[in-house]
């Protein structure tokens, strides 16, 4: 039995320091230590041992079993190692290697003109509010005074959801909620998008981009409009740049204006920007009509005001000297990110 316990000890130890998992040990430690194990085997045949020997053997089996779990623990300890070893080798990162470059977008060129002339006005006193793209008729047309037979509200020239509801033509339905049951001063702009039945071309596009402004107030006067228009005009087209306003017809203002800008490309001389012309059409305004102010609630006798409607589109293809504005609405980023 000595023998034999020896023999268990040798095979044990030669078999534990092979084992190169914590899985592997656990099996080994089973089958020499376990309930079934063979050392517990041994144990469990004491009982035929005779009085002076079981002592002597009961001893060393203690002794073996304690080397046995020694070496488990040694092994044990070592295997923690090698295996954190792997586990680092296994989630090893390059921080040396490049990252991936995240390329940054830019702003679409009519959002930087809107986001430009937002900001001239803002140093101006004005605030921003906005009004629905699917507006009411009353709103895009009755309330501002268009009569009924005006061409603009024609079917070919206006998209229409139903006789009620259409795609606004035009920013200046939101003169109409800013002044409705406001108090005066009233001194806001609103860009936004339009919408209009024109073919596609160089010049035309069905969607295109407006922004409104509108003043109201005691003693509202042309000079405020015209000196408003020639402020914004030089902020957005550089020092030295004149407007000039020609008489024109928009059924929500009395006395209406077109205006056009000096041409800051040859400062007035006439170039291929302005077509020889010196000046560059970019606006429609004038002072609000009476029947649109009474029409709001707004007493037409105590206040008056000035409004304007700038084409975007059309201000960012002159800044950039784009030629087409079919490229800003085709998304090629080769053209866009040049802006
Ligand atoms: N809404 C007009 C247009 O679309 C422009 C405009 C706005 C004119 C405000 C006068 C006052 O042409």
């Amino acid at each position: 039995m000595r023998d034999k316990l020896e023999e268990i000890l040798k095979i044990a130890v030669d078999e534990i320091v092979k084992t190169n998992s914590a899985d592997e040990l656990e099996q080994s430690r089973v089958k020499y230590l376990g309930k079934k194990g063979e050392l517990t085997a041994i144990l469990r045949g004491m009982g035929a041992l005779t009085a002076e020997e079981r002592p002597v053997i009961g001893q060393l089996a203690n002794s073996v079993r304690e080397e046995i779990e020694a070496k488990i623990a040694e092994r044990r300890e070592y295997i923690g190692k090698i295996e954190q070893e792997r586990a680092f080798e296994r989630d090893k990162i390059d921080v040396t290697l490049p990252s991936k470059r995240h390329k940054l977008g830019k702003l679409h060129p009519i959002t930087q003109t809107i986001y430009e002339a937002r900001q001239i006005f803002l140093d101006m006193g004005f605030t921003v509010v906005e009004g629905p793209e699917i507006e009411l008729a009353y709103n895009n047309f009755d309330a501002l005074n268009a009569p009924k037979d005006h061409p603009s509200r024609d079917m070919t020239d206006t998209f229409y959801i139903n006789p009620e509801l259409l795609l606004r033509t035009q920013t200046s339905p939101v003169q109409i909620r800013a002044m409705r049951g406001k108090q005066s001063p009233i001194r806001i702009i609103s860009p936004g998008r339009v919408y209009r039945c024109d073919g596609v071309d160089a010049t035309h596009s069905p969607m295109f981009h407006q922004l409104e402004g509108l003043v109201v107030d005691k003693n509202i006067t042309m000079g405020d409009l015209k000196g408003t228009l020639d402020m914004v005009a030089q902020k957005m087209f550089g020092a030295g740049t004149k407007t000039r306003f020609r008489p024109h017809n928009f059924p929500f203002t009395e006395p209406s204006a077109e205006v056009d800008v000096s041409c800051f490309a040859c400062g007035g001389s006439g170039c291929r920007l302005c077509k020889g012309e010196g000046w560059i059409e970019i606006l429609g305004a004038g002072m609000v009509h009476p029947n649109v102010l009474d029409g709001c609630g707004i007493d037409s006798s105590v206040y008056s005001g000035f409004a304007f409607g700038v084409g975007m589109d059309r201000v960012t293809i002159l800044k950039n000297s784009i030629d087409d504005m079919r490229l800003l609405f085709e998304n090629d980023l080769r053209f866009l990110s040049q802006f």
